[in-house]
């Protein structure tokens, strides 16, 4: 098989730069190791920036974004029983997010892959990536292959590519194709992670509130107006099932305790699982003729909503880079990639770290450390200044 950019992984990243090329008119071929029922189903994240709804629109993978997209102009800080809504327009000169699951959007995406894109492989799964430096990268890979007499027996096969990029999630193997001696890696891993649900019950507040409590840190958020995705902050290496349905609303409650009679509506919970905590930047973001997108280059803590915009933003620098070498022969964007996406991989890592510190208490916290962090939301609270750094990182960076 040979395609111009050979892309492994079909989270996010991955769906939209086959999108992006195909509109370019530039090939590409997408190895996933897992299934399609899988991709569509993953729980993840459920906030587009204002760019990333733009782009998703200039791509035509809009349509169902528009209509079922539930835009929010503002989030609610709770803390100390109090209640702060942070304006979005206001503060950024009109920008607002739009909730809406990274699982419809790969839905949207898969949908118009497999009707007029390049080959979409599920049940793929990349084994190594061979020759970065040098012009014709390859893609080793695995699929199952035909019914034979002993089974379906598993099939090598080889992607001749001119580039690669990998959008192959943070357990993915694009980054081990660039050598140890040219990576730096950035890390921290936080004493906690996040027990969320979905649940067949009204959100009870119609935007999203973030509650920074001394049990811990709660969020509500919602995928419709009749589903409702809560988060609990637990201790790291919590099992999901060590909770009773009971248990998580009671908790849930007792974080957002207010001084008013605002009050969480419990529902039916149909799914319930627990993500870590990491902060993971891999530098550079580039090796000759392989590229990573997504997580296969960076991780954010899910408390700034900033992974699936992240993963945006590097395909959409890359698709745009890949065009201007077509058309003029110059590799001067693609040379810059790296750095070009690190711009805004760290101040999405310095304001998805401020938020996790802003609203989660670690285990070992000092009563300074629980002051402090109120002092700083009493500051957002009180200055415009502070609250527009918080409203401006959240509605999103520029891309590129
Ligand atoms: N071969 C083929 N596919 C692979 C391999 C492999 N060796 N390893 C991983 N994959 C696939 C995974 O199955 C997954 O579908 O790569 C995909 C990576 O997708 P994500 O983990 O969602 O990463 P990305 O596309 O970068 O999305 C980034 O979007 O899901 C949200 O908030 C989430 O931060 C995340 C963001
Ligand atoms: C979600 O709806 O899944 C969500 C929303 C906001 C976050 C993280 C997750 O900061």
């Amino acid at each position: 098989m040979r395609t111009t950019v050979g892309i492994i992984g079909a989270g996010p990243a991955g769906l939209l730069l086959a999108r992006l090329l195909h509109n370019a008119g530039i090939d590409s071929v997408v190895l996933e190791s897992r299934d399609r029922a899988y991709v569509e189903h993953r729980q993840r994240a459920g906030i587009l920036e204002q760019g990333t709804v733009d782009v998703l629109r200039a791509a035509g993978a809009g349509e169902r974004m528009d209509r079922e997209g539930l835009r929010h102009d503002g989030i609610e800080l709770r803390y100390d029983r109090k209640r702060h809504r942070v304006d979005f327009p206001a503060l950024t000169g009109g920008r607002s997010v739009t909730v809406y699951a990274q699982t419809e959007v790969c839905k949207d995406l898969i949908a118009l892959q497999l009707k007029e894109g390049g080959p979409l492989l599920f049940e793929t799964e990349a084994l190594v990536v061979e020759g970065a430096e040098t012009d014709s990268p390859r893609v080793r890979f695995r699929h199952k292959g035909v019914e034979g007499v002993d089974g379906v027996e598993d099939v090598e096969d080889v992607l001749e590519c001119d580039y690669v990029v990998g959008c192959d999630g943070f357990w993915g193997v694009s980054r081990m194709a660039i050598p140890a001696e040219l990576t730096r890696v950035f890390e921290r891993t936080y004493p906690f992670g996040w027990l969320g649900i979905l649940a067949d019950v009204a959100p009870s507040h119609d935007e999203l509130v973030y509650a920074r409590h001394d049990r811990g840190f709660a969020l509500l958020s919602m995928r419709s107006p009749s589903v409702s995705r809560l988060y609990l902050q637990v201790p790291e290496g919590t099992d999901a099932e060590a909770w009773r349905d009971d248990e998580i609303w009671t908790e849930l409650e007792r974080r957002f305790e207010t001084a008013d009679d605002w009050r969480l509506e419990r529902g039916p919970i149909t799914q319930k699982s627990v993500t870590p905590m990491r902060s993971y930047v891999h530098e550079p973001m580039r090796h000759g003729r392989l590229f990573l997108a997504g997580d296969a280059a960076h991780i954010v803590p899910p408390t700034g909503a900033k992974g699936l915009n992240l993963a945006v933003g590097d395909v959409v620098t890359f698709a745009r880079a890949l065009t201007y070498e077509r058309e003029t022969g110059s590799s001067e964007l693609l040379d810059g990639y790296s750095a070009t996406c690190l711009r805004r991989v760290w101040q999405a890592e310095r304001f998805s770290y401020d938020m996790t510190t802003l609203l989660h208490r670690a285990p070992d916290a000092t009563p300074f450390e629980d002051r402090l962090q109120l002092a700083r939301l009493e500051r957002i609270a009180g200055s415009r200044a502070a609250e527009t750094d918080l409203a401006e990182a959240y509605t999103g960076f520029p891309f590129g």
